[in-house]
Parts: structure tokens; sequence; C-alpha cells
């Protein structure tokens, strides 16, 4: 048992290394274009009966898109989504936009239909399509295929498993360095140790034949004098 343990661990981390590296792509470049299906206007802002209305969209920063056809009450739009004034705006990460219907006016400043936060992740239903109701306003379709798989549940929980992943990673990518650094620190350090010690022992050799040969010269110088007397 204890020998499986390290196994089970190098998979995770090559799972882990793999998942972070697979579920980067579909977040990191997103780059979705948002789209109206269908429009309905039940109530205009106008005060003069009979001025057809100017109805735009926009997202807060961003360019203003007309809806040329959008004129009479009560009536249902459809679109294609390749008009020439399509697509009304585009995601390019996750993050929601400040949007709105409007209604021009000529005298004061714009009416307002309805102003939202649109997300990336509205667009949930199979269709990427996206609902947006206001009783005596407007019924609104927005379309954004390519919101989908970043917007699905299962990215959803997805992304947190990611950051979870990613936060492990990390984790035991310093805890590899850690143990490298220490290795490194550890090996260095022996082999200066050894090269010291081996130098201090060739010394103390060399010091203790140095004293030897002193020793003997002095017996020789003796024994010499000795025979000379
Ligand atoms: C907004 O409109 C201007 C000119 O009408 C255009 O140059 C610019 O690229 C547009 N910006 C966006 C974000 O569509
Ligand atoms: C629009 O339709 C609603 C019911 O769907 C009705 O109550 C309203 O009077 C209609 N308005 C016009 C101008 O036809
Ligand atoms: C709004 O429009 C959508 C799509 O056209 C439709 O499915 C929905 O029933 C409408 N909702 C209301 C309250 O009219």
């Amino acid at each position: 048992m204890p020998i499986r343990k390290p196994r089970i661990s190098k998979v995770s981390i090559n799972f882990i290394v793999f998942g972070v590296f697979l579920s980067c792509f579909p977040g990191c470049i997103l780059s979705a274009t948002v789209t109206l299906g269908s429009i309905v206007i039940y109530d205009t802002h106008e005060f003069i009966k009979g001025v057809k209305p100017i109805v735009y969209f926009t997202c807060q920063g961003e360019n203003k898109t007309v809806f040329p056809d959008v004129k009479e009450k009560n009536v249902s739009y459809e679109f294609k989504g390749e008009e020439s004034w399509q697509p009304l705006t585009e995601f390019s990460s996750k993050k929601c936009k400040r949007c709105g219907l409007y209604e021009k006016d000529t005298f004061k400043s714009d009416d307002i239909f309805d102003e939202w936060e649109l997300c990336p992740s509205d667009f949930d239903s199979s269709d990427g399509k996206y609902v947006r109701f206001k009783s005596k306003e407007f019924n609104a379709s927005f379309s954004c295929p390519k919101c989908l798989p970043a917007a699905s549940p299962d990215s959803k929980s997805a992304t947190v498993a990611h950051k979870e992943e990613k936060k492990n990673g990390w984790h035991i990518v310093l805890v590899i360095l850690i143990v490298v650094i220490v290795l490194v620190v550890c090996i260095v350090g022996g082999v200066v140790a050894h090269k010291f010690w081996q130098k201090k022992k060739r010394e103390q050799d060399q010091a203790r034949f140095l004293k030897l040969f002193d020793d003997g010269d002095d017996i020789e110088e003796e024994l010499g004098l000795d025979h000379v007397i």
C-alpha cells in the first residue's frame, strides 16, 4: 500500500497539468458575438403620436446600434443575425457588460427601455439564446452561440475546479522547487566539505611526514656524531 501512494500523486500531477492546459483555452480566448434574434416593443416614449421611434442598443463605452426596422408597436421583428447592423456587441471574456435598449429623443435625453448586465453566462439555453422581457416595454431575444461553452453549468464548476487545480499545481511546483534547492545545497555542501577534509588530511599527512623526516635527521646526526666521536 505505501508503495502505491507516490504513483497516484504522480498521475494526479500529470492530470492537473493537462487539465489546466486544456481548460485554459476556451476560457482565455473567448470571442463571442451577440446578435438580436427578435424584438417586440410594447410602447414608445414619444410624446407626439405618429412619430416613428428610433430604437437602439448599446453597451457602456461602445457604439450605438440602431434597429432601422423597428418602428411599430406590438409587431414582432425577426432577424437572422446577419443584418448589416449586426452584431450588437462582442464578449472577449466572461465579464459582463452594462447594456441597454434605448429610444432616441429629439428634445430631451434618450429614453430607456431597459438597462441591465449582459453576461456570457446568460446565454445558457441549448441554442445560445437569451430572452429579455420587460412588462409594457419590450420583449427581445438575443443570440450568442459561442457564449455557450463558457456559460454552461459544467464549465462553471470546471472553472472552480480549474482554479483549485491551479492552486494545487502551484503548491506542488513550490514543493518540488524547495526539494530541488535543498538537494542542490546538500550536494554542493557535501562536495565542498569533502574537498576541505581531503585538503586538511593531505596537509596533516605532509606535516607528519616532514616531522618524521626532521626527527630522522636529528637521530642520524646524533648517530653520526657518535660515530665520529
Ligand atoms: C465605433 O464607430 C466608429 C465610427 O463610426 C468606428 O471607427 C469604431 O471602430 C467603432 N467602434 C466599435 C467598437 O465598433
Ligand atoms: C399590444 O398588445 C397588447 C396585448 O398583447 C394590448 O394590450 C395592447 O393594447 C396592444 N397595443 C397596441 C398599440 O396595439
Ligand atoms: C418573448 O419572446 C420570446 C422569443 O421570441 C418568446 O419565446 C417568449 O414567449 C416571449 N415572452 C413574452 C412574455 O411575450
